[in-house]
C-alpha cells in the first residue's frame, strides 16, 4: 500500500520507512530536508509541515493509504495533516498511527499512568510538549475517528538515536575506570526499542487500529543500575561505579536527566516509570530483550559518527560535564 512517512530519516521515523519497505510498501516521506535522505527505497517528500500548503504540494496527487506520523510537535503540524489527509488527497487515509509522548497525560510526570481510558490528558492551550500532543492527537482524532491510533510513546533507544541518552552512558562506561553513577540503581525503567515500536506502528496502521495505547516496555522491565550493568557487559568495559546519592548529586548542581541520563529524583522515579502497558502488550508491541538494543546501540555507535541533536529544538547536551564529574570523584 501507499505509506506515509511523516517524519522518517532521524530515528523512530527512519526505522517505521525501513519496516514499512520491509513489508512491501511503497513508503514516502515528508520531511523539510534537514535531517538527510530516508533510507534507501522510499520517496522523500519535502515541506515544512508547519506551513498550511506544503504538504499537499509535496504530494503532488499520491495519495496515501496508510500512514504514521513521527513528526508532529505543533497544533498548526496536525491541523495542516488534517486537513489535507481527510480531503481529497486523504479519502483513501485507512490507518493513521500517531506518534504522541507519555508527556501528553496530565499527571505523569510524576503519574502513574493507570489504562489509557481513565487517564487525563491535557487540555490547557499551553505551547507546550504534553499540551501540543494532547492537543494534535484531539486535533487529527476528531477527523480520522476510528482510523486514528495514538501511542504514548515512553523513553525510546536503538540505533540511530540522535538525542545520546543511552549513547553518553555506553560512551562514558566504555572509557572505563571510576564512573559516576546514583546510589538509587534500583530505580525501575522501561523503554521501547525504536524497531519494536516502528514495526508495530506499521502493522497498527496496516490494522487499522484505533485509540490510545501506552507505548513502552513492561513496567519492571529493568532498573537503572540492571541497565548500566549491561552497557559495561556490552561495551567490555573495567568501569567501576562510584554510586552518589541524591543529596550530594543535587547539592553539586547534577541536573537529573540531563547529566545523568536516565536517572530521576526519588520522589519522580516511585512513580513514574510505573505505567501500565496492559493495551500495547494485547496489541502486540513487542519488547526485545535489553541487551540486544543495547548491544546493537553500541554497535552502531561505534560504526557511525554521533548524528547532530535534533534540529530546532531546545535540548540540552546529555552527560556530566567533565569538570562536574572530577569535582564529584574527588576524595572528599
Ligand atoms: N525519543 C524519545 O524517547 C521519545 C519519547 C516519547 C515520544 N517521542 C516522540 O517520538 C517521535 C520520534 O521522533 P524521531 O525524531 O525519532 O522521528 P523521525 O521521524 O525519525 O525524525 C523526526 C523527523 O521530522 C522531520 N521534521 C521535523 N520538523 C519538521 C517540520 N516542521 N516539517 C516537516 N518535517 C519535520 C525531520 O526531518 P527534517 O529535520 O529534515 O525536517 C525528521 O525526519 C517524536 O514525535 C517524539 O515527540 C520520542
Amino acid at each position: 500500500m501507499r505509506l506515509l512517512v511523516l517524519g522518517g530519516t532521524h530515528f523512530l521515523g527512519r526505522h517505521v520507512a525501513t519496516a514499512a519497505l520491509a513489508r512491501g510498501h511503497d513508503v514516502a516521506t515528508f520531511t523539510r530536508g534537514i535531517s538527510g535522505p530516508p533510507p534507501e527505497g522510499a520517496r522523500a517528500l519535502h515541506g515544512d509541515r508547519d506551513g498550511p500548503q506544503a504538504l499537499s504540494a509535496a504530494l503532488d496527487g499520491w495519495a496515501p493509504e496508510l500512514v504514521v506520523d513521527t513528526s508532529c510537535q505543533t497544533r498548526a503540524a496536525a491541523r495542516n495533516a488534517a486537513a489535507v489527509l481527510t480531503g481529497v488527497q486523504g479519502s483513501g487515509v485507512r490507518g493513521y498511527a500517531f506518534v504522541s509522548s507519555l508527556n501528553a497525560y496530565r499527571n505523569w510526570p510524576p503519574g502513574p499512568v493507570g489504562p489509557e481510558d481513565g487517564e487525563p490528558t491535557w487540555t490547557t492551550d499551553d505551547d507546550e510538549y504534553g499540551p501540543n500532543k494532547a492537543a494534535s492527537e484531539r486535533i487529527l482524532g476528531d477527523v480520522l475517528g476510528d482510523r486514528f491510533l495514538t501511542a504514548r510513546a515512553g523513553l525510546i533507544i536503538g540505533p540511530h538515536d540522535p538525542i545520546h541518552r543511552l549513547g553518553w552512558w555506553l560512551d562514558r562506561i566504555a572509557r572505563g575506570g571510576r564512573v559516576v553513577v546514583p546510589d538509587s540503581l534500583e530505580q525501575p525503567i522501561a523503554v521501547v526499542d525504536a524497531r519494536d515500536l516502528a514495526g508495530w506502528l506499521v502493522e497498527a496502521a496496516e490494522r487499522g487500529l484505533s485509540g490510545g495505547v501506552n507505548a513502552t516496555g513492561p513496567t519492571g522491565m529493568t532498573t537503572l543500575g540492571g541497565l548500566l550493568d549491561l552497557c559495561r557487559e556490552v561495551t567490555g568495559s573495567d568501569a567501576e561505579w562510584v554510586p552518589l546519592s541524591q543529596e550530594v548529586l543535587l547539592a553539586a548542581g547534577v541536573e537529573p536527566w540531563v547529566h545523568l541520563p536516565l536517572w530521576l529524583p526519588d520522589e519522580i522515579a516511585r512513580t513514574g516509570w510505573d505505567v501500565d502497558t496492559t493495551r500495547a502488550r494485547e496489541l502486540g508491541l513487542p519488547s526485545r530483550p535489553l541487551r540486544e538494543s543495547v548491544a546493537d546501540t553500541w554497535a552502531w555507535q561505534q560504526a557511525n559518527e554521533r548524528p547532530p541533536l535534533p534540529a530546532g529544538g531546545h535540548r540540552s547536551e546529555p552527560g556530566l560535564p567533565p569538570e562536574l564529574e572530577q569535582q564529584l570523584l574527588a576524595p572528599r
